[in-house]
């Protein structure tokens, strides 16, 4: 495809367990409500417009890029483009987040989804990423997402944001055999949207499993992990198959810090973790071959600016500069003042 050349590699280094000149860091959000440019742009352009625009997908991408010296960008989209792909209507409601007008009531709905040429009904994503690639002119490394199965499929069945996911929780045990034709079905669309994503440029993959919060280990065990494992396996086979290098995954299983072991061995290179979680502990759950991301807590970034910095001079020591990816131990939030993030980032930067 013929794009610059990489000019800062250390997030790819450090998800690969090489050697980096400084500790990466990026934050999950960083194009976000936080930054006034993209309150401004918000204004003019909603939300899924901007998604399926690459141009204002791009610039808003770009912006956090602008104020910070990150070692990453992140595509601007969302998890939920892939319900909207299956014919479900989604709409991003300012102040509530995004609400599904006519949510999946029982499995008796299934048949209405329409999961056939996912990757191609998201072709602007690609698109956008392509176009990212360029406009980056290799300054760094573009990360590609998705949702994971069961965060997508908890969204699709609460109909929005929900504080228990105690309709989707009550699918998977009353409709077992429903939710794995379910989960299995966002899996396959997953493996097609993701390799659609690597062919279009995206230089490292994150999953987000963010509603593994609302399970159990034993729950996320049985309903979030084999699809997991399947998504990289997949996704891996069907690259190799056509001679395309995979790029690094990385697993973001909120909530899922006591599964961390387990995480480790379904050959993700890298483990995110949140801030509920010791940095200490979790290497010594995943092991040395692991590279682990995070976990600062967003509401740490609402303290001094001397406090931000001994809180993530702390954190940077603990995880230590080796695979090594510093972030927040969830996305940035709308508050927080812009000079936290300019703490955070030279911080970490000045550690080692
Ligand atoms: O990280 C980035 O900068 C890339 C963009 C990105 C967005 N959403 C943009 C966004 C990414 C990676 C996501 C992922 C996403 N979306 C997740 C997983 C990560 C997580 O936070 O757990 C989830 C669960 C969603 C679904 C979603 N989208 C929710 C629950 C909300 C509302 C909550 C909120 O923060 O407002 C959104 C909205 C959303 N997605 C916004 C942005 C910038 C803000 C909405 C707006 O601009 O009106």
């Amino acid at each position: 495809m013929n794009f610059p050349a990489l000019k800062n590699d250390n997030l790819l280094r450090a998800a690969r367990g090489e050697d980096v000149d400084r500790v990466p860091v990026w934050v999950m959000r960083q194009a976000g409500r936080y930054l006034p440019e993209f309150m401004e742009f918000r204004k003019e352009h909603e939300f899924f417009e901007i998604c399926r625009t690459p141009e204002f997908a791009c610039e808003v991408t770009m912006q956090p890029l602008r104020r910070f010296d990150l070692d990453a960008s992140i595509i601007f989209s969302d998890i939920l483009v892939i319900p909207q792909a299956y014919g479900m209507t989604v709409e991003m409601c300012p102040g509530k987040g995004p609400v599904f007008p006519e949510p999946l009531k029982s499995p008796a709905d299934l048949p209405n989804l329409q999961p056939n040429g996912t990757a191609e009904k998201l072709s602007y994503v690609g698109e956008a990423i392509t176009m990212m690639r360029h406009k980056l002119e290799g300054k760094v490394p573009l990360i590609g997402f998705t949702g994971a199965p069961w965060t997508l499929m908890g969204y699709m069945i609460e109909g929005g944001g929900s504080k228990t996911m105690s309709k989707a929780k009550s699918w998977l045990k009353d409709y077992p055999e429903d939710s794995n034709t379910l989960l299995s079905m966002l899996t396959n669309s997953i493996v097609d949207y993701l390799e659609m994503q690597v062919k279009a440029g995206a230089q490292l993959l994150q999953v987000f499993e963010s509603s593994a919060e609302h399970l159990s280990k034993e729950e996320f065990l049985e309903h979030c992990v084999p699809y997991l494992k399947d998504i990289r396996d997949k996704l891996h086979e069907r690259l190799e198959a056509q001679s395309i290098a995979p790029v690094p995954m990385t697993l973001f299983a909120k909530g899922a810090g006591h599964s961390l072991a387990e995480q480790s061995k379904l050959g993700y290179e890298v483990i995110g973790v949140d801030w509920t979680v010791d940095p200490l502990e979790a290497r010594k759950q995943v092991g040395p071959n692991i590279t682990l991301q995070g976990n600062l807590d967003p509401q740490d970034m609402y303290k001094t600016p001397e406090e931000v910095k001994a809180l993530v001079e702390e954190m940077v020591k603990k995880f230590g500069k080796h695979r090594y990816i510093a972030n927040l131990g969830h996305g940035i939030t709308p508050l927080t003042p812009i000079e936290s993030m300019k703490v955070l980032v030279e911080t970490v930067h000045k550690a080692f």
